[in-house]
């Protein structure tokens, strides 16, 4: 190595930082691609219903005899035209929902995610699926549920991808709509492994509202986790009350906990993972929240980076959200492994199962130049 160069790779790491420190020499752009997309994923945060591509929304549309989105471009501009924030997600998401129909349809669907998944690296994945967007469409909840378990089992055959379902209930409908799907999901139990809370506006839905659903989801034998969507409002508030109310497993985005430290800690005491979504819409310029995913990894939070609805915003899939955000953000290939680690360890799998997938992760890592 010329004098030169050891000088360049000394300056390179005093401005990279902490990081990327391990890595004086920085990763071409191909090597970590190669790396991002080799690396087998645990997908753990996913809404099996915005994971639709344009292409199957037009093709659902079509089928069911929709003239709102009548080819692509359609789908583009509805995308473009969503006002910021959860509201504007939503005012989009329920418009895509309403093409999916019948039990053939959630087949499609779930086919065409775990084939996604499987170009995607994803080895094992909890997807979200939310049931009373449906029946309140008059589809029947068996129909729901028998078209995704056929599109899982087809997909677990041909694509070699283990699955588990979380079923959400929305958190502006009632509670008593919410122990309904309880009920309905009891023949299923073997499939479902938690139960989780979506939708809003979260304000004037705070995680409270449904303390005896968590209650008896528990009682039941379910995991449990919730969305606190990024910057809503009383966020911190809901987060708290998520974990010493609803004492759930998990939570869902809930970046805003770093706004108290007190929090941090505690969230990190009782070892509750997070699974966070950096997403980007169309005219973002990065990915969201680097700054504040960055921050809850430096100070030991157990955050792991998922891709929410993939099919409705510009990140997209996994391969590619990791990517976009490890550039943007310039982590390193550690950094990158140890999100994904979290979420392996966040899985809720058979302890077996689970350890399993974390010693196979950890030898691919190792024989990756990782120590992690
Ligand atoms: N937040 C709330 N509701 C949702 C989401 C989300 O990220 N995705 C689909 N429904
Ligand atoms: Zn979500």
């Amino acid at each position: 190595m010329t004098y030169s160069i050891k000088i360049k790779n000394i300056l390179c790491v005093l401005l990279l930082g902490t990081a990327t420190a391990q890595y004086p020499i920085a990763q071409s752009r191909d090597e970590m691609f190669q790396f991002i997309s080799e690396m087998p994923k645990a997908e753990l945060h996913v809404h099996l219903e915005g994971t639709m591509s344009p292409q199957t929304i037009v093709k659902l549309a079509n089928r069911n005899g929709y003239s709102f989105f009548n080819n692509v471009e359609d789908v583009f501009e509805s995308l473009e035209n969503r006002a910021p924030g959860l509201g504007g997600f939503l005012q989009h998401h329920d418009k895509q929902v309403s093409v999916i129909q019948t039990e053939n349809d959630f087949y499609t669907l779930t086919y065409d995610f775990l084939k996604n998944c499987f170009e995607n690296n994803i080895v094992y994945v909890e997807f979200f699926f939310d049931p009373q967007i449906h029946s309140e469409r008059g589809i029947a909840f068996e129909s729901v549920l028998e078209g995704i378990l056929k599109g899982k089992k087809a997909g677990e055959k041909n694509f070699n991808i283990k699955s588990n379902l979380i079923m959400c209930a929305n958190r502006e409908k009632s509670i008593e709509s919410a122990m309904e799907i309880l009920e309905k999901a009891k023949p299923y139990k073997n499939y479902i492994v938690g139960i989780g809370l979506d939708n809003g506006p979260e304000n004037g839905n705070p995680p409270v509202k449904f303390t005896s659903f968590y209650q008896e989801a528990k009682r039941q034998g379910y995991y449990l986790t919730i969305h606190n969507d990024v910057d809503e409002a009383n966020s911190v508030e809901h987060i708290w009350q998520a974990i010493d109310i609803l004492k759930v497993d998990r939570l869902d985005h809930s970046i805003n906990a770093i706004e108290d430290l007190s929090l941090v800690e505690e969230i990190n005491n009782r070892e509750i993972y997070i699974a966070a979504s950096p997403v980007q819409r169309r005219r973002d310029p990065v990915p969201q929240d680097i700054g504040r995913i960055k921050f809850m990894l430096d100070h030991g939070m157990n955050v792991s980076l998922h891709s929410d609805d993939p099919g409705e915003f510009e990140s997209g899939y996994l391969t590619k959200l990791l990517f976009n955000f490890q550039q943007a953000g310039h982590f390193s290939k550690r950094d990158m492994a140890r999100f994904m680690l979290n979420a392996f360890k966040a899985t809720w799998l058979e302890q077996a199962d689970k350890d399993a997938y974390i010693k196979s992760f950890k030898k691919w890592a190792k024989e990756n130049g990782v120590r992690i």
